[in-house]
């Protein structure tokens, strides 16, 4: 007998919640709903559960505060934490969400210690690294998610302004999650066409601008984060380890020496399959772009430090 798989959510806010009902849809698997709210999980559930006649999906759909409901999944999302609110310091928010990972992480260890591991939670690069530590899961089993919707954000910009299908827009931005993310020009290209012979270089640059201020723009308009696309995001992520896609995605990964970092977490392209981050990708960037990458990583390891010093104040 063929069993299904199960995709926990451990955060069933926005973004989980999205992503849920994206795997729900296209029935990846049996779908686990974990939130701290009580009635919020529960509720999601019976919703998304009582769709299914609809849509013809035949996939089961559960929800609890109890951290049990994880139990034995294949793959776990992580949302939940908390998001920076007026008059929190970036350490703050930092302490709280380092805080979260701790017992999430241990959770995770506990109920579904064979599972892939995908990071949502901001920052993401320090919160990756936190759930790495506490799971104590090999690296392939933890990665983040930042790079699909980042490099989605650069490619639904291109095409709008090439007035192309999206689909014909391949792009990768790189390094980490904050606004000196590294949109790689050299790997971005129309109909494999290179992106500077469609595009001006200054108007690239404002395009890119645009991209690293991707998040902040939807913030702006919807007084919270994006979901949608960031759901979406994730969704790809899980959909090539579930299917052992093998798909090569821009994700927060581990590096051991990889583009000259150790150590530590950068968004970098990998394979993602039904090993997890069966290998990294090692492209040759060009030395404005390297210099780019080291410039996002050396903030990457600043952050990392300042969670630590934060969680040992
Ligand atoms: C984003 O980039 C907040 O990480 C989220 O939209």
């Amino acid at each position: 007998m063929i069993k299904r798989r199960k995709i926990a959510f451990i955060g069933a806010g926005n973004v989980g919640a999205t992503c849920a009902h994206l795997c729900f849809l296209r029935g990846l698997g049996d779908i686990a709903l974990f939130d701290i709210i009580d009635g919020l999980p529960q509720g999601k559930a019976l919703d998304m559960l009582e769709s299914a006649p609809v849509l013809g999906a035949d996939v089961n759909v559960s929800g609890s505060t109890d951290m049990k409901i994880i139990e034995g999944a294949d793959c776990c999302v992580v949302t939940s934490g908390s998001p920076r609110k007026p008059g929190m310091s970036r350490d703050d928010l930092l302490k709280i969400n380092a805080g979260v990972m701790n017992q999430v992480g241990a959770a995770i260890k506990q109920h579904a210690p064979e599972a892939f591991v995908i990071v949502v939670t901001n920052p993401l690069d320090a919160m990756v690294t936190q759930v790495k530590r506490v799971t104590g899961f090999p690296k392939h089993r933890v990665a983040g998610q930042a790079g699909v919707l980042d490099s989605a954000r650069y490619r639904t910009f291109l095409a709008a302004e090439l007035k192309v299908s999206v689909a014909s827009v391949s792009a990768m931005v790189l390094g980490g999650h904050g606004d000196d993310m590294v949109p790689v020009r050299s790997y971005t290209s129309v109909g494999g066409v290179p992106i500077e012979r469609m595009i001006a270089a200054k108007r690239l640059d404002e395009i890119e601008k645009r991209t690293r201020n991707g998040g902040g723009e939807i913030v702006e308009l919807m007084k919270t984060s994006s979901y949608y696309a960031a759901g979406a995001a994730v969704y790809r992520m899980v959909e090539a380890y579930i299917l052992d896609r093998k798909e090569v995605l821009p994700c927060a990964v581990y590096l051991e020496g990889e583009y000259g970092v150790r150590g530590l977490y950068a968004g970098v392209p990998a394979v993602i399959g039904a090993g997890g981050v069966e290998r990294v990708i090692e492209i040759q960037l060009t030395a404005a772009e390297q210099a780019a990458f080291d410039s996002s990583v050396a903030h990457v390891r600043e952050l990392v430090e300042a969670m630590d010093k934060a969680v040992a104040g």
